[in-house]
C-alpha cells in the first residue's frame, strides 16, 4: 500500500497498460475434506499438461463416445484456424443421453426444473432422450436437415435444453437469441444466420407475470425473408396470432412423432452453434463452435473445476441464451450425467429468498452464478439467505465479470457457510469452456483472483509490445497455445475473426481484457482494457476502484466510468448502488466517505471525483455493467444503442438521479 501511495505522488516512469492498485492478504486453501475426495487433487496436472497439451486432451477426450476415432489432435497449420480431434466423429447430443441410458443410468434425474409461478418438472435421463428424439424427428417433418442453421428464442423452460439438444442430434447448428432480447436482436441473427426456421413459446414468466415472445417473432419476420417455418411451444397459454400454413404448435407437431431417432455422424469440426455477443461496436459477431473439441473443452472443465459427482445436485443460475448456459447448463452436465436443477424466473419473485427457497428444497450442492447476482442478494441482505438450509452446498462458482473481493468473502460466508471452496471462472463466449480457475481441490484462493490458468491452457499476460509483464504488473490477457473449445471463426466473416482476436499481438488470441499477475503469479481480471480510464496519465482499471467501493459496508455494487475533465484528462466518476439497510442522511456528505474510503483503501490516484447514488445500474441481459452507457450519461451525450440492455427504464432512473451528486473538488 504504501508503495503504492509513494508511486502515486511520482512521475511515472513505466508506461503500463494498466497499473496496479489493490493488494489482497487473504488466502482459502482448500479444505482436508474437499481436497480428498476431489476429482482432480494431484497439482501434477498442470506440468503434466504443459509438458505435452495434446496428450493430455486427447487424454480427456478418451472419456467421450466417439463414433470413430480421431486420426489427428490438433491442426494449427492454418492458424488461427484451428481443428481439433481431426477425423473423428461423434455425436454430442448421444454422448449427453444415449450413452448414459445404454450404461442403465436412464432413471437417474437429468433436471429438476421449477417455474417462475411455481409449477414443477422432474426429468430423467430416458425420458430426455425420448423428448429429443420426438423433436429430433419433428424438426426432420419440418424439412430441417443437416447444416441448417436454426434460431431459438424461448424460456428457460425444459424445450429449451430439449432443443438445442435435438439440433444437434439432427446436426443443423442452432443459434439461441436470449429471450429479453427485442425483435431486432431477433431479425439481426436470422439474417445473418440465413435461418429458415425459428423455435420459440407464446411466452415465458417473468417478475411474476407472463411475457409474450412470440409476437417479437412475428416482428422480427417482417424483415427476415429466410424463415419459412415457426415452431412454438404453449407455455404461457396467452392469445398469440398463428400464421397458416408457417406457424406450428409444438404439442401437435412433436406429439405425433415416434420416440426412437438415430443421431446424425457428425465431423469433430462440423458447426454445433452460433452465439451471437453484441461487441462493442458494429453488427454482432457470429461465435462459430464447432462439435468434439467443445464437447472435450466442456465437459472436463466441468469435471475439474465443479467437481462433480453422480449424486450432486448442480445448479448453474444462469440463463441458456447466454454460452454459460450452453455449457454449464445444457451441454457439460448433461454430457458428465449431472443432477441439474433448472429455474426459469428471476431470483426475487415472489420474495427475495426465492434462491435460497431452491437449495434447500432440492438439496443443490453446486451453484454457480453471476457476480451481479450475488451484489443484488448482498443488497437485500443475508437474511434471506440464513434462514434456509444451505448445508447441502459444498462448492460455489462465479462467472461473467470480475467478482469484487468483499462480493466473494460475502458469498464464502453467507451462502457458503464458510465450508464451501469459491472458484471464480473466466471465461468468455469465444472460448467456449473455464479457462482460468482454481480447481477446488488443489488451489488456494483469495477473494477476487481466478488463479490460474486451467491445465492445458496456457494464458499469458502482455504490455503493448506483446511482451510478458513481469509478476506484480498488469497489461493484457492472452492465450499463447489453441484449446479445443475455442471459437473456429466469426460465422460468414474469418477476416473479422482474424483481426479482432489474433490481430493485436503476433501468435497471440487476445481477449480484451486486462489482467494483472500478483506477485505468486495468481491472476486478478481487471475488466475491458475498452473501459481503462486515464486519469493524468495513470491508466486505471475500473475493477479495482468498484472493488474498493464495494469494500464499504454499506454499498452493494459499483460502476466506475472515465468522465471527461480539463485538467486530468479523465476524472473518476462512480455509479454506487447502497445495500437496502443503508440510509445516509446526507448524501453528499456520505460520498465524500466513500471517495476518502478508495483513497484509503487503494490510492488516492483512484479516488472517484464524482459519485452519484443510483437504485440501479444498466446492465446487459447477462448482467455486465454497460460502462459504455454510464460514460455517456456522465459525459452529457446521448445515450446511444440501448437494445442489450436488460431494462431500459434504468437510464432514466440514472438521469433522475443526478441531483445527488457529490462533487466537492
Ligand atoms: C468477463 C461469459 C472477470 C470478461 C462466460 C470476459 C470475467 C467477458 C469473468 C466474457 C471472471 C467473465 N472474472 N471477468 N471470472 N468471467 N468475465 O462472453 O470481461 O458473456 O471477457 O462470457 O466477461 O463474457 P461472455
Amino acid at each position: 500500500m504504501v508503495d503504492q501511495v509513494e508511486r502515486a505522488g511520482q512521475p511515472e516512469e513505466r508506461h503500463d497498460a494498466i497499473e496496479v492498485l489493490s493488494h489482497e492478504d487473504r488466502r482459502f486453501p482448500p479444505p482436508a475434506a474437499f481436497a480428498e475426495q476431489a476429482n482432480v487433487n494431484d497439482p501434477a496436472v498442470y506440468e503434466r499438461a504443459k509438458a505435452d497439451p495434446e496428450a493430455f486432451w486427447a487424454e480427456q477426450a478418451e472419456n467421450l463416445t466417439w463414433f470413430k476415432k480421431w486420426d489427428q489432435v490438433l491442426d494449427w497449420d492454418n492458424a488461427p484456424f484451428a481443428k481439433w480431434f481431426v477425423g473423428g466423429k461423434l455425436n454430442i447430443a448421444h454422448n449427453c443421453l444415449d450413452r448414459h441410458v445404454e450404461a442403465g443410468k436412464g432413471n437417474k434425474v437429468a433436471f429438476y426444473w421449477e417455474g417462475e409461478p411455481g409449477d414443477t418438472r422432474t426429468i430423467t435421463y430416458s425420458e430426455l432422450l425420448k423428448e429429443v428424439c420426438k423433436v429430433s424427428n419433428a424438426l426432420k417433418e419440418l424439412d430441417v436437415v443437416k447444416g441448417d442453421r436454426v434460431v431459438i428464442y424461448m424460456p428457460m423452460i425444459p424445450e429449451l435444453a430439449v432443443t438445442l439438444l435435438a439440433c444437434a442430434r439432427i446436426g443443423a447448428p442452432h443459434t439461441v437469441v436470449f429471450g429479453g432480447f427485442s425483435a431486432d436482436a431477433v431479425r439481426d441473427r436470422i439474417n445473418d444466420a440465413q435461418a429458415e426456421i425459428v423455435i420459440t413459446a407464446d411466452g415465458g414468466y417473468r417478475r411474476g407475470a407472463p411475457s409474450a415472445l412470440k409476437p417479437h417473432v412475428d416482428e422480427a419476420i417482417e424483415g427476415a425473408p429466410s424463415i419459412e417455418k415457426v415452431l412454438v411451444v404453449k407455455r404461457t397459454g396467452q392469445d398469440v396470432p398463428m400464421t397458416e400454413g408457417r406457424d406450428f404448435w409444438w404439442d401437435d407437431v412433436v406429439g405425433r412423432q415416434p420416440e426412437q431417432h438415430e443421431p446424425e455422424e457428425m465431423d469433430s469440426e462440423d458447426l454445433l452453434y452460433l452465439l451471437y455477443t453484441s461487441g462493442t461496436t458494429g453488427k454482432p459477431k457470429g461465435i462459430a463452435h464447432t462439435t468434439g473439441g467443445y464437447m472435450v473443452g466442456a465437459t472436463y472443465t466441468h469435471r475439474a473445476v465443479f467437481d462433480i459427482k453422480d449424486d450432486d445436485v448442480y445448479w448453474c443460475a444462469a440463463d441458456i441464451g447466454w454460452v454459460t448456459g450452453h455449457t454449464y447448463i445444457c451441454y457439460a452436465p448433461l454430457a458428465n450425467c449431472t443432477t441439474s436443477v433448472m429455474y426459469e424466473g428471476t431470483p426475487f419473485y415472489p420474495e427475495p429468498d426465492r434462491w435460497w427457497d431452491i437449495i434447500e428444497r432440492y438439496k443443490v450442492s453446486i451453484l454457480y452464478c453471476a457476480p451481479t447476482a450475488i451484489r443484488a442478494h448482498m443488497k437485500e441482505g443475508h437474511q434471506h439467505a440464513t434462514g434456509h438450509d444451505l448445508s447441502a452446498l459444498r462448492l460455489l462458482g462465479s462467472v461473467g465479470e470480475p467478482i469484487n473481493p468483499e462480493a466473494w468473502m460475502w458469498y464464502h460466508r453467507y451462502i457458503g457457510g464458510e465450508r464451501c471452496p469459491v472458484v471464480d471462472t473466466w471465461w468468455q463466449t469465444e472460448t467456449g469452456s473455464i479457462m482460468i480457475s482454481p480447481l477446488p481441490g488443489v488451489t488456494t484462493t483469495k477473494p477476487g483472483s481466478a488463479t490460474f490458468a486451467l491445465p492445458g491452457i496456457d494464458a499469458d499476460i502482455v504490455d503493448d509490445d506483446g511482451k510478458s509483464v513481469p509478476n506484480g504488473r498488469a497489461g493484457y490477457l492472452v492465450i499463447r497455445q489453441p484449446w479445443p473449445s475455442m471459437l473456429r471463426t466469426l460465422y460468414g466473416d474469418p477476416e473479422r475473426y482474424e483481426e479482432t482476436y489474433w490481430g493485436k499481438f503476433e501468435n497471440m488470441y487476445f481477449a480484451g481484457d486486462g489482467a494483472m499477475r500478483d506477485e505468486e503469479g495468481y491472476f486478478w481480471l481487471l475488466g475491458r482494457v475498452d473501459d481503462v480510464m486515464n486519469v493524468s496519465g495513470h491508466r486505471l482499471s475500473t475493477t479495482e476502484i468498484e472493488s474498493a467501493l464495494v469494500s464499504h459496508d454499506l454499498v452493494a455494487e459499483a460502476a466506475v466510468v472515465g468522465q471527461p475533465d480539463p485538467l486530468t484528462g479523465e476524472a473518476i466518476f462512480a455509479f454506487v448502488i447502497l445495500k437496502n439497510r443503508a440510509h445516509p442522511e446526507d448524501q453528499a456528505e456520505f460520498g465524500k466517505v466513500l471517495r476518502d474510503h478508495v483513497a484509503k483503501k487503494i490510492s488516492p490516484i483512484a479516488k472517484p471525483k464524482r459519485v452519484m447514488f443510483t437504485p440501479d445500474l444498466p446492465k446487459t441481459r447477462s448482467g455486465k455493467i454497460m460502462r459504455r452507457l454510464l460514460r455517456n450519461i456522465a459525459s452529457g451525450q446521448t445515450i446511444g444503442d440501448t437494445t442489450t440492455l436488460a431494462d431500459s427504464g434504468v437510464v432514466d432512473l440514472i438521469q433522475e438521479a443526478s441531483l445527488s451528486q457529490s462533487d466537492d473538488e
